[in-house]
């Protein structure tokens, strides 16, 4: 059953997910300035497409899921003061968001995992609004409510870019199965297998490596070699150099 309206800004990747995720429970307005892709994914996620020169969104709960560059060419072309503004623009502060009128704004970082209704989201803004957001946010994943734009800044380092960071490491673990002899395949399988398993133990990262390190055992080893090579410490520049950049945008 349909409990609301939901205008999303843009038909990207994003947008996409989201609009997937949503279209039970939400009737969807796809708004863009491409009409022949935008009446596609419209036409996906259940919804009707209409041009981005000149939408009203006055009154509307809006998620704006174009590029952060657009941000102001978007705001040009709307009309109206939107009821609750959600931007997932990376980078894009809640006072940039400001160029778009609306009554309350909210800035949310899905990720990739909302295209398997599993993403990690996090939510910042205007509390009056949060309600709705984590509604739905909760709809395509987990959501968690952070502190202002800091906050969300280093949350895109680290849940927005992590998956990233993650492939790399899922895709090192492979090759040295096959470095090792085994079939593509199952070196494959078995790194796609230990990530899925690790996913659903949702413990401190320092509890897991003390269950499974042994004295004397053959994690130790690992471990001292990642330690010795300084991998923790790389992991922890990627993830401030990510927020660096959120920063500058
Ligand atoms: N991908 C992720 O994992 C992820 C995670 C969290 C947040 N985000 C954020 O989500 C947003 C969308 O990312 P995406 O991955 O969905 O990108 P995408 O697939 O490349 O889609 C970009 C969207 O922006 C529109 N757009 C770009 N320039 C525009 C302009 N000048 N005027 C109007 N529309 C314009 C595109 O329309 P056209 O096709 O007509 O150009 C398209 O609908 C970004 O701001 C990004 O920071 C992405």
């Amino acid at each position: 059953m349909q409990t609301g309206k939901i205008t999303i800004i843009g038909y990207g990747a994003m947008a996409q997910a989201i609009g997937e995720g949503l279209k039970e429970k939400y009737q969807i307005e796809i708004v863009g300035r491409n009409p022949t892709k935008g009446e596609e994914v419209a036409k996906k996620v259940k919804g009707n497409f209409y041009p981005l020169e000149g939408f009203d969104i006055t009154g509307k709960v809006v998620i704006l899921a174009v590029k952060p560059y657009a941000l102001r060419e978007v705001a040009q072309k709307l009309k109206g003061t939107g009821d609750i503004l959600i931007s997932i623009l990376a980078g894009k502060k809640l006072e940039d968001l400001k160029v778009i009128p609306a009554c309350h704004y909210l800035r949310a970082m899905p990720n990739i995992g909302a295209f398997y209704n599993s993403s990690f989201t996090a939510l910042a803004g205007d509390k009056r609004a949060m309600e709705v957001g984590v509604a739905l946010f909760s709809q395509i994943g987990e959501v968690i409510e952070l502190e202002g734009d800091n906050e969300i800044d280093i949350a895109t380092s680290i849940t927005g870019s992590g998956p990233a960071y993650l492939g790399i490491l899922q895709e090192a673990i492979e090759d040295a199965g096959v470095y090792l002899g085994l079939k593509r395949e199952i070196a494959s399988k078995l790194a796609r297998g230990l990530f899925a398993s690790f996913g659903r133990i949702n413990e401190k990262g320092g509890i897991i490596k003390e269950k499974v390190m042994s004295p004397n055992g053959t994690t130790a080893e690992g471990v001292f070699k990642l330690q010795k090579e300084g991998v923790p410490g790389k992991i922890m520049e990627a993830i401030i150099d990510g927020y660096k950049k959120a920063k500058r945008i």
